[in-house]
């Protein structure tokens, strides 16, 4: 049994994320994650939460919450959301989790004893009201440059000069607003990346067919960016894993911890060894070349703007070890989805949210829609109005139109029985050919996750059942020749279930309700002619509910409205 590693980019912890962020990670990893387990694949799914860093500890403070029970309520606020969108993770983690701790530590531990970690020394501006170092961006100030009162340590906003703390006039910090603020000395680790350099180089040349998004990002960091700099992988920060080398403290670097991009990716790992914890399974042959995992195949789903991290960084913490660790086998990279004329914003709450989302509509309509228009090649634009006309049509008037009239028609006809009617004639092989076609096409573009290309073959198969419906006609047939009605409709029964497995990896809660209406299971069509002969005469169904409501203008006029400001 083939066996894939799925894991997607692990969204931060601070706040409920938007469908941009869904679209770009979470949800086409699921996608891929239910098609290769129908397709007899061993997967291995996992996501987690990221709960390190300063935006979680600010999160927790505006909260008013202690840091590490806000983590633990978002985490159950994420996974419940997760669970609404029926993302089918095998583990759901928290990178604070014991077993990250102990990875992380183990990783830095042994990246030291390879000479990949250096000390280094370097000034910080301290906060003695915060008690606490500021890292640049919460330090303000009165830039040199133009005089704007609320220039940033790192960068001026008007005038966009870069800019170091202490070029500030006036700094303070954008915590606190105190302005007793003083410049320590303080130890930094720093991640000696520049030294693998040229194996890392060599191991994405490596890579064969990987998406032009994704190596031409990391190329770019290799050669002419700064991603190949030495990384500070360290913080003086409380919240976090402290820096330890393995299970020994680490002298002079007490009260640090990993920097929050050190330890995300590390947590892809934990978060088998949790899931592992939790169900007496093996983590390691996931993860170790050699226990196992040589014949596994890894498979990371990503925004584009995580491309460097997981092509320079997390491979420089892998493969520097020293260790058999799995590294990626093929990194799946998305652009942008905007909202209506503008973009998805966390920090301004602009555009849907994953919780409003599923106010306004149950999952499927919207995994439809965000999967079959993903972001695949360029920055793609989410608008009500293109929303509400491709629900309508492809879910409404297409699937759902097709499985609501052969049901009803039968039943109105024959009862809630198969009926037989004998053998099929032309127009019956004609369509049996063109659905072979398509699912071999539909496998090819799954397979090589091109998903906008995958959802148009399959709304394709869809076409191509309500056009036979059209032309076949049992509607008419009936009149003059019974038999020949049912098995007309003995064929467009048997497509009920045929699309319900194919279609479950994009909306597996009406795949369900079409299997549960006609008594059957999902199994992948290996023999389309076959597949369809699957329901004998004389087989039980029931008429489901409607499977897809439309969208109504009133309704798409009032979210509209409701989702065009801002959410608080
Ligand atoms: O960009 C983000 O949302 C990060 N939290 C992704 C981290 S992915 C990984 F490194 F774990
Ligand atoms: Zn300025």
């Amino acid at each position: 049994m083939p066996r894939t590693l799925i894991t997607s980019a692990i969204p931060y912890i601070n706040g409920i994320k938007h469908l941009g962020n869904l679209v770009g990670s979470q949800l086409p990893a699921d996608l891929y994650a239910r098609y290769l387990r129908l397709r007899g694949h061993e997967v291995m799914f996992i996501c987690a939460t990221d709960e390190h860093g300063t935006p979680a500890e600010l999160a927790a403070a505006k909260a008013g919450k202690p840091v590490a029970e806000y983590c633990a309520e978002m985490w159950q606020v994420q996974k419940d959301l997760a669970d609404g969108f029926r993302l089918s993770f095998d583990h759901f983690g928290r990178s604070s989790s014991p077993q990250n701790h102990r990875l992380t530590q183990h990783f830095a531990g042994r990246l030291a004893e390879a000479g990949l970690i250096e000390e280094r020394s370097e000034k910080q501006v301290y906060s003695k009201a915060d008690g606490r170092f500021l890292p640049d961006r919460y330090i303000e100030g009165t830039c040199p440059n133009c005089g704007y009162e609320r220039a940033r340590g790192d960068q001026c906003e008007n005038c966009t000069k870069q800019l170091d703390p202490t070029d500030l006039i006036d700094p303070r910090s954008a915590i606190s607003g105190s302005t007793d603020l003083e410049v320590r000395e303080t130890k930094h680790l720093y991640l000696r990346q520049s030294l693998l350099r040229d194996r890392l180089d060599q191991w994405i040349d490596g890579q064969e067919g990987w998406p032009i998004l994704t190596t031409s990002i990391a190329k770019k960091w290799l050669h002419d960016g700064d991603g190949l700099q030495d990384r500070g992988i360290t913080r003086d920060l409380d919240w976090g894993i402290p820096v330890r080398k393995g299970a020994e403290p680490w002298p002079g670097m007490e009260g640090k911890v990993f920097y929050v991009w050190f330890d995300a990716p590390i947590e892809y790992i934990a978060a088998t060894n949790e899931w592992a914890d939790a169900t007496d399974g093996d983590w390691e042959r996931w993860w170790r070349t050699d226990k196992g995992a040589e014949d596994v195949r890894y498979v990371q789903f990503m925004g584009k703007d995580n491309v460097p991290f997981h092509t320079l960084s997390f491979p420089a913490t892998l493969l520097g070890s020293g260790e058999p660790w799995k590294t990626v086998d093929y990194l799946k990279s998305f652009n942008y989805l905007n909202y209506d004329g503008g973009q998805f914003s966390t920090s301004q709450g602009r555009g849907v949210f994953m919780d409003q989302a599923l106010e306004v509509l149950p999952a499927d309509y919207w995994r439809w829609w965000l999967l079959s228009h993903v972001p695949e090649n360029q920055d793609t634009e989410f608008t009500w109005e293109i929303f509400q006309a491709n629900v309508n049509k492809d879910l409404a008037d297409v699937l759902g139109n097709f499985v609501s009239r052969v049901t009803k028609f039968c039943r109105s006809k024959f009862g809630e029985v198969v009926p037989d009617g004998g053998a099929w004639g032309e127009t019956e092989a004609a369509l049996i050919a063109r659905l072979a076609k398509g699912l071999e096409a539909y496998q090819g573009h799954m397979d090589a996750i091109e998903i906008r290309k995958a959802a148009a073959e399959l709304r394709g198969l869809w076409v191509a059942g309500n056009e036979y419906l059209q032309e076949a006609a049992p509607w008419s047939v009936f009149k003059e020749d019974p038999d020949k009605a049912a098995a007309q409709i003995r064929l467009a029964l048997n497509l009920i279930p045929f699309y319900a497995t194919l279609s479950a990896p994009f909306i597996p809660d009406a795949a369900e309700t079409m299997h549960g209406a006609m008594g059957t299971e999902p199994a992948w069509p290996e023999d389309v002619e076959a597949t369809l002969a699957t329901l004998a005469p004389g087989h039980a169904f029931t008429v489901p509910d409607v499977l897809f409501a439309k969208i109504s203008d009133d309704d798409r006029a009032a979210w509209a409205e409701r989702f065009a400001g801002t959410r608080d």
